[in-house]
């Protein structure tokens, strides 16, 4: 074993035994034992603020997990990741997110093409189809405006877009309205479409490969409501592609000019930042874009030279794998106390669970510790009425993200201070309890106490915080990924279940009974096909 491992695996013993001393220790003793641990455990970076001080951890914890940090080579591949190292092994791709935020930076070459110049004219483009459409020049088969835009994808294709397009709806002026359309169900697009005027909707589908069934499933009925309601009229201006697959895209239809183009290097969960957030740019105009990109860079830049003992991404990494590897939390909450942020928990369900969701190493021996937590949340206060029982009184221990914002859309008013005492209050809460013995309550309503939670605060909710507070967690998961010595970048798992799909699928259009599959899935297949 080499020594890197071998002094690894010694920091894991020590943390280990740090588990053992602080499972018998308050968090609130820790406030007791040093007056400026807020200060010592809260980080700013330009309108981000994170206080990790509520969780339960030390600095002699910290230490250790900052050499954990140091040992797993964080740095190393985090140069590499910047550099267009390929990081992501088994698809043999690098993973550059990060070079889409910064299109002004030196060339950097991949594959003999210099991306920094193909991501300035990709954003070149789209600032011109964009413009069309915010300046209502953008006009339809029978010369109408466009006024709606259908944007059709799932995944990454729409998770990231449809966070930043609420978040940033505020900044709407005449633009489009944008309709997601994600699940296969035919009950998310026929309502959609059955509401709108095929003569001013615009269809966006949205694929890096314009082959996943859910999506073209519907790329494909919304196609044809278009060709039904303008028969005889070329709808090609009512079709935008985004792709990795041009080809592909116009075989379907869409013309070359209503091409949007990103590349095999970025992983779908990492794609906002390209032609995919075409909608955002669309809704709160392509210089509120370009803000969110340049507030992803600022981060980049915070998370590739400060050093670890200050570097938030590596903290909120490290602080995560203490509570997951080593305080057992298996689950973590995310919860945004922010309507306009209503969508990050499953934004982060995906970026989390499909990037470090991951069973083998790198080298494909099995994993044997924790890998992700289960990701899950709910906007507060609404998450008060629904699961916050469980998590001031239930026996699971579960590590939590609290994220608000200090200045509200509607200005100053007592709907935001209600929402962020509430904030303040459950942390609070959470970590003081009220035990049976303290405060001469029943063992019904004492609460144990004790719960970590970290405390994410933006000044206000910006095109540029957002890109700050998203480009936090993707280097959050890398940085777990790489302690974790996993893949972040690729997603097999998801592979089995499309393969098994294609032949129900086949069976079920064959409409004939099934007995090749175990007595379960036969039976459930057989039902369908005789009641549907
Ligand atoms: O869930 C698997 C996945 O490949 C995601 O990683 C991706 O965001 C989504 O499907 C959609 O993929 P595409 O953009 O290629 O349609």
């Amino acid at each position: 074993m080499n020594k890197a491992m071998t002094s690894k695996n010694t920091v894991i013993k020590h943390l280990k035994s740090h588990a053992e001393r602080l499972f018998l220790t308050r968090i609130t003793e820790l406030f007791d034992r040093s007056s400026d641990r807020f200060d010592r455990l809260s980080f700013e970076l330009d309108g981000l603020f994170v206080d990790f001080s509520k969780n339960n951890i030390d600095q002699e914890t910290l230490s250790e997990l900052f050499d954990l940090a140091r040992l797993s080579d964080v740095e190393g591949w985090r140069r590499a990741m910047f550099a267009g190292d390929i990081i992501n092994a088994s698809e043999n791709r690098p993973a550059l997110h990060v070079a889409l935020r910064d299109p002004n930076g030196e060339a950097l070459i991949v594959d003999g093409v210099d991306i920094r110049a193909a991501v300035r004219d990709t954003l070149n483009h789209m600032e011109q189809l964009v413009e069309k459409l915010r300046s209502a020049s953008w006009l339809g088969a029978t010369g109408k405006l466009i006024t709606d835009i259908v944007h059709i994808g799932i995944g990454g294709s729409v998770l990231g877009p449809e966070i930043a397009v609420r978040a940033l709806a505020s900044k709407t002026s005449n633009a489009p309205k944008i309709h997601f359309v994600a699940n296969v169900d035919a009950e998310a697009l026929m309502p959609t479409l059955s509401a709108l005027d095929a003569e001013t909707t615009l269809v966006v589908i949205v694929s890096k490969t314009f082959t996943t069934l859910d999506t073209m499933t519907n790329a494909v009925s919304a196609r044809q409501w278009l060709s039904d309601a303008l028969p005889g009229k070329d709808i090609s201006a009512h079709m935008i592609g985004i792709t990795a697959a041009r080809d592909v895209a116009m075989e379907f239809g869409v013309t070359p000019e209503n091409i949007l183009t990103f590349w095999d290097w970025v992983g779908g969960r990492f794609s906002l930042w390209s032609a995919v957030g075409f909608p955002v740019a669309v809704t709160a105009g392509m210089d509120a874009f370009r803000q969110l990109l340049e507030g992803a860079r600022k981060l980049d830049e915070h998370f590739l030279n400060a050093p670890f003992e200050s570097n938030i991404p590596v903290l909120l990494a490290l602080v995560g794998i203490w509570n997951a590897n080593y305080l057992d939390m298996r689950t973590h909450a995310v919860l945004p106390y922010d309507e306009r942020l209503a969508g990050f928990p499953p934004y982060l369900q995906q970026l989390e669970m499909e990037s470090t969701g991951k069973g083998v190493h790198v080298d494909g021996s099995p994993v044997i510790n924790e890998t992700a937590p289960i990701i899950f949340g709910y906007p507060g206060t609404d998450a008060q009425h629904t699961f916050f029982q469980a998590l001031h009184q239930g026996t699971r221990s579960i590590s939590m993200d609290f994220i608000g914002c200090l200045k509200g859309e509607q200005g100053k008013n007592n709907h935001h201070d209600q929402l962020m005492a509430s904030l303040f209050s459950q942390t609070e809460a959470l970590m003081l309890g009220r035990l049976q013995s303290q405060a001469g309550v029943s063992a019904d309503q004492a609460c144990p106490g004790n719960r970590s939670s970290t405390t994410i605060l933006l000044d206000a909710l910006t095109p540029e915080t957002l890109g700050m507070l998203l480009a936090l967690y993707e280097h959050k998961i890398f940085v777990q990924s790489i302690i974790w010595n996993i893949n972040a970048f690729d997603q097999w798992g998801v592979e089995l279940g499309k393969q098994l799909g294609k032949t129900v699928l086949q069976e079920i259009d064959a409409a004939q009974s099934v007995n090749g599959h175990d007595g379960s899935t036969n039976g459930l297949i057989n039902r369908y096909l005789n009641k549907r």
